[in-house]
């Protein structure tokens, strides 16, 4: 079968690439190189192509073949979307409207799309299951439902098959670290834990510990990128057996809060995470888990890394010795 990865240079669309080469896969990865690294494409061929220049997508469409399209292309900073939101709904809106015509003039009929928990916003339940309302708080979540609301219209008028993925906290590297996380700047928790170790970086602040949370720091559900990967190979065959557009909600169930991230940092590394405790950063909600329940029921998802720690082990034997 032959993938388009777009955003294949990207960290979890080079896990992606590297998940399906393994399985036989044929994949082409398309990135603009704005974020993603060109040394983390290391599976299938590459093509450098911009989502919002349609003569490159045409190139790419107009050249090979594809049986369905991978979208991981995204401007994907929560704070930075609340100040620059032109950015975000034309990088993530206007991008996505391009290749999904792109797909439609060159019959391509199938999409996984890269969702977000931002989708959203707070939360009204324990668990978010996908049935939770979409009220997004900032312009990232709202360009992504803005995307799982056009997959649907474009089911019902072009007989589009999608499934969008909402991730909730990506995290961990491959297991043979040969790729792993690398944003320039890091927002992320994890990796700006692993880096507070390392003493690397403008150190680590801890955004608020005056929440409604057992230790008053905000909880996340953690999930690894090799999860992900796993879905996304699922969601394919999900697509040949059911038309129209779906979502599911991507997570582990569990929430750890900031300090217990940080607790099982220092028992991977055995050392110490000097951290700065800091007033709340902006937009970030108390407490974000998912239920995968209609994951692991209709795709057949069975996340290999169940606990915290593990993940934690993979991030650090990338973070220890990065490639890139
Ligand atoms: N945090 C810190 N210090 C840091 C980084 C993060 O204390 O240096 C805290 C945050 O305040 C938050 C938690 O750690 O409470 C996790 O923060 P991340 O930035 O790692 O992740 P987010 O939960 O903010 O973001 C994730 C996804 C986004 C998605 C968002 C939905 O990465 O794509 O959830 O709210 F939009």
């Amino acid at each position: 079968m032959k993938i388009l990865l777009c955003g294949g240079a990207g960290y979890v669309g080079s896990h992606m690439a590297k998940w399906l080469a393994g399985r036989g896969f044929e994949i082409t990865v398309l990135d603009n190189l704005s974020t993603g690294h060109r040394e983390a494409v290391q599976w299938g061929s590459f093509v450098e192509a911009d989502l919002l220049a349609t003569d490159s997508l045409e190139r790419v469409f107009g050249s090979r073949r594809f049986d369905a399209v991978m979208h991981f292309c995204a401007r994907s900073l929560v704070g930075e979307s609340v100040s620059k939101p032109y950015d975000y709904y034309l990088n993530n809106v206007s991008g996505t409207l391009n290749l999904l015509q792109a797909m439609q003039r060159y019959g391509v009929n199938r999409l996984v799309f890269s969702s977000t928990a931002a989708v959203f916003g707070h939360p009204t339940s324990a668990l978010i299951d996908e049935g939770h309302p979409k009220a997004p708080i900032n312009p990232y979540g709202m360009s992504k439902l803005m995307v799982e609301h056009m997959l649907a219209d474009a089911a019902a008028a072009y007989g589009l098959r999608s499934v969008a993925l909402r991730y909730f906290n990506a995290a961990g590297a491959s297991e043979t670290a040969e790729i792993g996380e690398a944003h320039q700047p890091e927002t992320h928790l994890i990796p700006n834990v692993l880096k507070s170790v390392l003493g690397q970086g403008p150190g680590l602040k801890v955004f608020g510990d005056d929440y409604p949370t057992p230790d008053g720091t905000c909880v996340r559900d953690y999930v690894h990128v090799d999860d992900l990967a796993q879905a996304h190979e699922l969601a394919l065959a999900y697509m040949e057996q059911h038309e129209g557009a779906h979502a599911f909600n991507l997570g582990s169930g569990q929430g750890f809060s900031v300090r217990e991230v940080i607790a099982a940092a220092e028992q991977v590394t055995g050392q110490r995470v000097p951290y700065e405790m800091t007033p709340r950063r902006a937009g970030d909600p108390a407490v974000l888990v998912a239920s995968s329940e209609r994951a692991r029921r209709e795709l057949g998802w069975q996340p290999k890394y169940n606990d915290l720690r593990s993940i934690i082990e993979s991030a650090w034997r990338w973070h220890a010795n990065p490639k890139f």
